[in-house]
């Protein structure tokens, strides 16, 4: 009996793994840069706070949270997204009584049993942003600078930003109700009808033409806003202006996940077929609330590691990524083993990636193992160099060889390195 990896996930392994963490790195760039601070929560929450704080109608409660009872009759819920998770760890630490905005950050694993297909996974990678205790469209402005700050630092080209304001709890009722009047007039199959009552904004979103046709005409939620509304979302699209930010405007985009209020946006990218989104958020003022916490508005957006990538292979874009290995030591016999390892230890001390042949192969499988390591210099070593006190240290691109006495050879290389 073998296993393989269940369904809906997929193993990381070298070199795309050596991609991975360059994408969260350049995704975490720019949020240090403006002060954002590291938070970790755990990957399992209290399953109610998924159901009250992503919302009881949405698809990832009703239908992909990997839910259970645990050996205690606790009931959890594997994380299917990060805000509720980092509301609630700022509501419960008091972060509302300090200093404000509070501005956190976070990379980890995500679960929702989803229909597995490209780039839809049951476990997938985000990096996320939240923004806390401040409602200032200069803030959204700034978080969503900052998302099309790390695309752009990764060289995509082929990212749109999709922005809407889905309007607050005085507005976005009457546009709810103006809504579900307008879609209970359509001829619509059963399923829908009960979404309609349910989560009429949804609607907008459906893809299948018999739908999309008849929504076409639908009531848009920009043509329902309130003053206030309309004033900050005004001023979102002000600061982004200044900020040089590009984005288009999309009346019809909803969000998949209840909380949002005002400002939403989503990056997609054209080269990824179904699932578009490369990352999204939005605003989410009475998220807090729902959770039994304080009016404690927020802002925040989390992108995609997995669908990065897949954007990053669609423009064919490498990233740079530190090479593995520059010294391979290549060892003939125990005796050169003992020495070549004390070289390269030396040299890692140095900060110089080395490794070596491990596993007594002979000079050919050795040599195929150094050029397979990407490392520029071999350093070889056999019996007569042992006694004559040398290495051999050979350039590996140009093929040329000298022996340098043992005592010199990591000065040596750390000077051709530099
Ligand atoms: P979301 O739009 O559900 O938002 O997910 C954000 C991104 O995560 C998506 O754009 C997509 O790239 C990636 N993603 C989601 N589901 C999958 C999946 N099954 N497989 C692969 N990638 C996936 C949120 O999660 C919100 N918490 C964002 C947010 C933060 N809003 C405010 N603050």
């Amino acid at each position: 009996m073998s296993f393989t990896a269940p369904k809906g996930t997929f193993d990381l392994l070298p070199p795309d793994s050596e991609t991975y963490l360059a994408v969260r790195e350049a995704m975490a760039r720019p949020l240090r840069l403006a002060g954002y601070g590291y938070v970790e929560t755990p990957v399992f929450e209290e399953t109610a706070l998924f159901e009250r704080g992503v919302g009881e109608s949405t698809d990832v409660v009703t239908k992909e949270m990997y839910s259970f009872v645990t050996r205690g009759d606790d009931h959890v819920t594997l994380r299917p997204e990060g805000t509720a998770g980092v509301v609630r760890a700022a509501v419960q630490h008091r972060l509302y009584a300090g200093q404000l905005p509070v501005k956190l950050w976070y990379s980890g694993s995500f679960f929702r049993y989803e229909r597995p297909q490209a780039g839809r996974y049951r476990h997938f990678s985000q990096v996320g942003a939240e923004a806390l205790g401040v409602d200032d469209p200069a803030l959204d402005a700034e978080i969503v600078a900052l998302g099309s700050q790390a695309y752009a630092d990764l060289g995509l080209r082929d990212v749109v930003l999709l922005l809407n304001s889905l309007g607050d709890a005085t507005c976005r009722p009457v546009y709810r109700q103006r809504l579900q009047d307008f879609l209970r007039a359509l001829d619509l199959d059963e399923e829908t009808r009960r979404r309609v009552e349910i989560n009429p904004l949804r609607v907008l979103d459906d893809k299948r033409p018999e739908v999309a046709a008849q929504v076409a005409d639908a009531p848009l939620v920009a043509d329902s806003l309130c003053d206030e509304c309309r004033a900050h979302y005004d001023e979102v699209r002000r600061h982004l202006s200044a900020a040089g930010v590009t984005w288009q405007e999309a009346p019809r985009l909803v969000r998949g996940l209840d909380y949002y209020t005002r400002t939403t946006f989503e990056w997609q990218h054209a080269g990824l077929g179904a699932q578009s989104a490369v990352g999204g958020g939005g605003r989410y003022d009475g998220l807090s609330e729902s959770i039994g916490g304080p009016a404690f508005p927020g802002v925040g957006w989390a992108l995609g590691v997995d669908r990065t990538m897949l954007a990053l292979r669609a423009e064919e874009r490498e990233l740079p990524t530190p090479t593995s290995c520059a010294v391979f030591a290549v060892p003939l016999g125990a005796a050169a083993k003992d020495r070549l390892l004390a070289v390269v230890n030396a040299l890692r001390n140095k900060g110089i990636a080395a490794d070596l042949a491990f596993g007594d192969r002979g000079l050919k499988g050795a040599m195929k193992a150094a050029d397979r390591s990407g490392a520029t210099i071999a350093v070889v070593a056999g019996q007569r160099d042992l006694d004559a006190g040398v290495v051999q240290v050979k350039d590996l691109r140009t093929g040329a060889q000298k022996p340098v006495a043992f005592d010199d050879v990591v000065e040596h290389i750390e000077k051709g390195l530099t």
